[in-house]
């Protein structure tokens, strides 16, 4: 199988099918430019054999090995890659390949899109949430003073290229950060598509395949008609105004708490103020929480913290003015952008989750 689908974005084009054939056809088309491969420890061992054997020009890649998690995911991971493209001469004449998960395709497209005034650069997603949403839409970026892809820009790829066979070596738990995704996907613009991913388990990989050519292409939808995110792409923020305080705060503490699996109990927290305001149904709220509480646990988050999240929230990106900005559902499958929450609400809805914490 060489390329399946092809959706039009932003720019470029996102294509599906074998990425070591669509890969090929692109190096055969541009003889000129010399790969570099960007990756990390994991994606370099499983990942990359995948694309080696299908072209000669694969084998004399010059390989950056970046190391993995979102604790690398900034300013001094950059630092280090640029050095390695300085020290290997690369030029905007070549081609950076970004082999792996959101990590990857975030730095990895955050260099190449700075190194030299920019470097060309082709997202090759391996994780679910990299899949369905980090490579999909020109966002590129790093952490930066404890504080989630604030240093970033947009900045398209010259291709996107989604190939599921990778997600048969992603750890179970990875597999379940990406459906928090996948889920919110269907939750914020398209109810059928929600019934479709939750009949089956999230471990189910054959079902897992099935959903990721819908996923992208809701969000593709967004991207298209919004780019610059001022608009409906804002739909994409549900669950992350708190689960992106969640995460930032585990992000400075011993714990582990995953991207996915933050946005999954920020989905919740912002579902019951939805619902509070009288802008969720009921039966929304109830039908998002238990599907959620099925894979996700939910840590019981001390008061003794709620401050330094509402401080996180008041830094976020996705704010205008001093209020503090959400999406909210009103159904499953339609949204509601530009919302407001009291700080006593919020609150309240982090008193909540602790009411359901299971670990
Ligand atoms: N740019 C955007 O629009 C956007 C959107 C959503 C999320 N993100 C970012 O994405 C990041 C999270 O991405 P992620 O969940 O992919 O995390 P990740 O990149 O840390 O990958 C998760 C883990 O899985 C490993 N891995 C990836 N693919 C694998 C495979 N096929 N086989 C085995 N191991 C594999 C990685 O090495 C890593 O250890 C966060 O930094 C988040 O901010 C960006």
């Amino acid at each position: 199988m060489e390329e399946s689908h092809r959706l039009a974005s932003f720019d470029h084009d996102i294509l599906f099918g074998s990425a070591g054939q669509i890969l090929a056809n692109y190096l055969d088309q541009h003889p000129e430019k010399n790969p570099v491969l960007i990756a990390d420890e994991n994606t370099l061992k499983y990942c990359w054999p995948m694309l080696l054997s299908s072209n000669e020009r694969l084998n004399q890649a010059k390989i950056i090995q970046i190391k993995s998690g979102e604790e690398n995911k900034n300013i001094e991971g950059c630092k280090e890659v640029w050095e390695s493209l300085v020290n290997l001469k690369i030029s905007r004449n070549d081609i950076i390949i970004n082999l792996g998960g959101g990590v990857v395709t975030d730095l990895g497209g955050f260099v190449a899109s700075t190194f030299k005034r920019g470097v060309p650069f082709i997202q090759i997603p391996t994780s679910l949430l990299a899949m369905v949403d980090a490579s999909i839409g020109g966002k590129v970026g790093v952490d930066f003073v404890g504080l989630k892809n604030v240093i970033g820009s947009f900045s398209t790829p010259e291709l996107v290229i989604i190939d599921v066979h990778f997600l048969k070596s992603l750890p179970e738990l990875q597999m379940k950060c990406g459906f928090a995704e996948v889920l919110k996907h269907g939750a914020i613009l398209d109810n059928a598509y929600w019934q479709e991913a939750t009949k089956s388990s999230c471990l189910d990989l054959e079902h897992i395949k099935s959903l990721v050519f819908r996923s992208v292409e809701l969000k593709n939808r967004l991207v298209l008609t919004d780019f610059e995110d001022v608009k409906d792409r804002k739909k994409l923020n549900f669950g992350h105004t708190i689960g992106h305080a969640i995460e930032t705060h585990y992000l400075n503490s011993s714990t582990v708490l995953l991207h996915g699996e933050a946005v999954a109990i920020g989905m919740i927290a912002e579902a019951w103020i939805g619902k509070e305001t009288g802008i969720t149904s009921e039966a929304c709220f109830k039908r998002l929480t238990k599907t959620v509480l099925k894979t996700y646990k939910i840590p019981n988050i001390g008061r003794e913290t709620h401050d330094a999240l509402l401080e996180i929230m008041r830094n976020d990106k996705k704010n205008m003015g001093s209020t503090i900005n959400f999406t909210f559902l009103k159904e499953m499958g339609v949204s509601v952008i530009n919302q407001t929450a009291s700080e006593i609400q919020i609150r309240e809805a982090l008193n909540f989750l602790n009411t359901i914490a299971t670990g």
